[in-house]
């Protein structure tokens, strides 16, 4: 495996991530218990040293299996969860408030089975909230010692700016792929520049960048790559096909070349990968064995949806 410190921190990452989005299995097409233990576990064996949860992820499934899996093991992992959204019935909504955060910190401690967090993260801003108080509360529970660092997802640079400003931010999380390119406008320079960590998801675009599919899927309405990733239909789907087919001279498989583009690029620290079993795990690792030259990088850059 190869790490990456974050900065002014303690914590040193594995460079590919486990997520578990798909632990939750209501909003991914099903998911058995057995094989996502069994993820964690082969992760775990292979240096993976930083798996990331939600406890929207299955309304609390995906952390608690996740905690299943780590029992005996906690001084191996880092565990990266979040907080801010919620569900309601079928609504979904944020809340950073100190109370809300208060309840849900102690909840995810419960469904995790440990003592503290190791990476905190805002999953989503809330525009209810002065971004002050979800600060103010998050540095009360790091000095408590239920969190050891905090960070944010989904923040466009403002934001970023702003919560930078005001206290540390440890760690950025976002969207990027081959696909999807928004972070690096003005985000991925400013995390550089400012040593705050950088998580990225969704780099194997939800799946379809294994190249796996050979025609647009028919996914239940309720799955969340219907509206999460939404390569998955139509026109977009022909051209992400055509995308894959330009990669085909580099000669390696597609997850891998998807997982090296976002691990090589400056300032990402760990790409989080969705892995449903060990196998995934193992086949998508293998790409830690090689590396995009520059040439390869520069053709990847170039692509555009
Ligand atoms: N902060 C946020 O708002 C946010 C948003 C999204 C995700 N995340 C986090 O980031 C993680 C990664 O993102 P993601 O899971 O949404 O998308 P992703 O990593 O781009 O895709 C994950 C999916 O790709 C497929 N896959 C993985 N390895 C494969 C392989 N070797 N061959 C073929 N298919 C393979 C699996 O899907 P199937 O087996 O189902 O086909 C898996 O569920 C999540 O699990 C979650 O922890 C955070």
């Amino acid at each position: 495996m190869k790490y990456r410190e974050i900065k002014n921190t303690d914590l040193k990452l594995s460079q590919i991530a486990l997520g578990t989005w798909v632990f939750g299995s209501d909003m991914w097409g099903g998911s058995a218990e057995k094989p996502c233990i069994d993820a964690v576990k082969t992760a775990l064996d292979c240096g993976i040293n930083i798996i990331d949860t939600a406890p929207i992820y299955g309304k609390g499934r995906s952390e608690t299996l996740v905690g299943k899996a780590i029992k005996g093991m906690r001084d191996k992992v880092l565990i990266a969860t979040k907080c801010g959204l919620l569900t309601e019935g079928k609504q979904v909504f944020h809340n950073l408030s100190p109370a809300s955060i208060r309840k849900e910190l102690d909840k995810s401690l419960k469904n995790l089975g440990v003592e503290y967090i190791d990476l905190y993260q805002c999953h989503w801003p809330d525009p209810e909230t002065p971004l002050e108080d979800t600060l103010s509360e998050l540095i009360k529970m790091k000095e408590s010692g239920k969190i050891r660092y905090f960070g944010v997802s989904n923040f466009d640079y403002s934001l970023l700016y702003k919560a930078q400003r005001m206290t540390d931010i440890t760690s950025c999380q976002g969207q990027y792929s081959i696909l999807e390119r928004g972070l690096e406008n003005d985000v991925l320079p400013y995390t550089f520049d400012n040593d705050i960590g950088v998580l990225t998801y969704g780099s194997l675009a939800g799946g379809i960048l294994s190249g796996k599919y050979t025609e647009p899927q028919k996914l239940a309405k309720s799955d969340a790559r219907t509206y999460f990733y939404k390569y998955y239909q139509g026109e977009i789907f022909k051209r992400v096909t055509d995308i894959l087919t330009s990669l085909k001279d580099i000669n390696k498989p597609y997850n891998q070349i998807a997982i090296n583009w976002a691990r090589q690029r400056r300032g990402v620290t760990s790409v989080i990968v969705g892995c449903r079993n060990p196998e995934q795990i193992l086949n998508n690792i293998k790409c830690l064995e090689w590396e995009l030259t520059l040439d390869q990088l520069e053709l990847i850059n170039k692509t555009r949806l």
